[in-house]
């Protein structure tokens, strides 16, 4: 090829990269130039607290999961109650640990630089951030996304999958924010780690069908363990239950043993079961190593970050997580 025509090949490859930037794209240390320290700071938090609080990493994970599954991956999350009722105030809300901990980051982070970082990466990099903490698998965190203006609890319930979901109802969700099986099976295992209110699955113990009857798809003696030691009527609500019980801080493969002995602690756990795609998938992991889980989740959980991103001039990047700006 003649130099002549090797630079316009080459500036016709700048345009279309140029052109492609200009989509939804988030990119890797996007905060590079505009906030160098960004993804530092939140790091350095993250490495000193969430040492003496591991159970934090937990409500970070779901926190992001929960983010993405409703408007996007937009911090809508964080958003308080106004005349409408946020997505924070949607039960089952553990989450609420986390609030204070985003808070926490997001006024350092303002410190150094005003009104650059969103508060939806924030959630992103600290939940990433946090569970390599507690010895978990890494992923990669492409940043530039903006924060939304509208969190409402009605969206937050029809989208965020519910603990007594079965199979179809989650392909169905999944399907909706672009996830597929393997990504149902491999988010799921993000239950390796975590707690549970007892009432997010007492029914299960106590009353499946409306006539006092167990679910039989859950293992009787873990049953009859969890109404003895746990959750000891069906209005417990203050109970905490571990969901990967022995190794609730170790992001594990654990979960998935508990699964295929029917001991998931949700109907939608003891769904994977039940489509012969996702238990063969659960067994395939099973099969295979650690580090082949952790490689598998990242690719899901990088999947899951990117939904619905707002970027460019979408959006705004809020002064307070709790707040869209005035
Ligand atoms: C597949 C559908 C899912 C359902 C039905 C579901 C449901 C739930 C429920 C009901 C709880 C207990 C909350 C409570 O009692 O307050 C919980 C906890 C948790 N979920 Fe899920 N979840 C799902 C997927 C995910 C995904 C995709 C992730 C993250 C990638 C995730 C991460 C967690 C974590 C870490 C906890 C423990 C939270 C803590 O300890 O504070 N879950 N989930
Ligand atoms: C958001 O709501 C929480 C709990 O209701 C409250 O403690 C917090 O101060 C509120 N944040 C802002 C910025 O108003
Ligand atoms: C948690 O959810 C309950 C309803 O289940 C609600 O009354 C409460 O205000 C929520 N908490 C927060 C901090 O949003
Ligand atoms: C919240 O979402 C629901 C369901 O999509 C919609 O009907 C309702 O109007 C929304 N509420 C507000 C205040 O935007
Ligand atoms: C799954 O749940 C949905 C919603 O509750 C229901 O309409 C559907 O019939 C259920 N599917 C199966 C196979 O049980
Ligand atoms: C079980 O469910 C049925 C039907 O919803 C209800 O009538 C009954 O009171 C429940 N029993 C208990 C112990 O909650
Ligand atoms: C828990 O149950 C008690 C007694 O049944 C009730 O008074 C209380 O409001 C419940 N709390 C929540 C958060 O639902």
């Amino acid at each position: 090829m003649k130099m002549e025509s090797l630079s316009k090949y080459f500036k016709v490859l700048i345009i279309c990269l140029l052109a492609a930037s200009t989509h939804a794209q988030l990119e890797l240390g996007f905060y590079a130039k505009s906030c160098p320290k960004a993804e530092q700071i939140i790091q350095k938090f993250v490495h000193e607290h969430i040492r003496n609080v591991p159970s934090l990493a937990a409500a970070l994970i779901r926190m992001h999961f929960h983010d993405c599954f409703v408007r996007g991956c937009d911090g809508s999350v964080l958003l308080n109650s106004t005349t409408n009722q946020a997505e924070k105030d949607a039960p089952p809300n553990l989450t609420v640990r986390g609030f204070d901990f985003i808070d926490r980051i997001k006024s350092l982070v303002e410190a150094e630089c005003p009104g650059v970082v969103s508060c939806a990466d924030i959630i992103a990099l600290s939940a990433r951030d946090s569970i390599v903490v507690t010895g978990g698998p890494s992923w990669k965190v492409p940043t530039g996304r903006r924060d939304g203006v509208i969190s409402n609890l009605s969206e937050s319930i029809q989208n965020i999958p519910a603990p007594f979901n079965n199979f179809t109802t989650l392909q169905t969700l999944f399907a909706n924010q672009g996830l597929d099986l393997k990504d149902l099976v491999l988010l799921s295992g993000a239950h390796t780690i975590g707690i549970s209110l007892c009432t997010s699955f007492s029914n299960r113990l106590y009353n499946f069908t409306g006539k006092g009857d167990e679910d039989p798809s859950l293992d009787s003696e873990y049953a009859t363990n969890l109404k003895t030691f746990k959750c000891k009527n069906i209005n417990d609500n203050t109970t905490i239950v571990e969901m990967d019980p022995g190794s609730r801080n170790t992001f594990d493969l654990s979960y998935y043993s508990h699964v295929v002995k029917r001991r998931g602690l949700f109907e939608s756990d003891s769904a994977l079961l039940t489509n012969s795609v996702t238990k063969s998938l659960v067994t395939q992991l099973l099969q295979g190593s650690l580090e082949n889980f952790y490689a598998e989740f990242a690719k899901s959980i990088e999947k899951m970050g990117q939904i619905k991103v707002k970027t460019g001039s979408q959006g705004e990047i809020r002064k307070h997580c709790a707040l869209v700006n005035s």
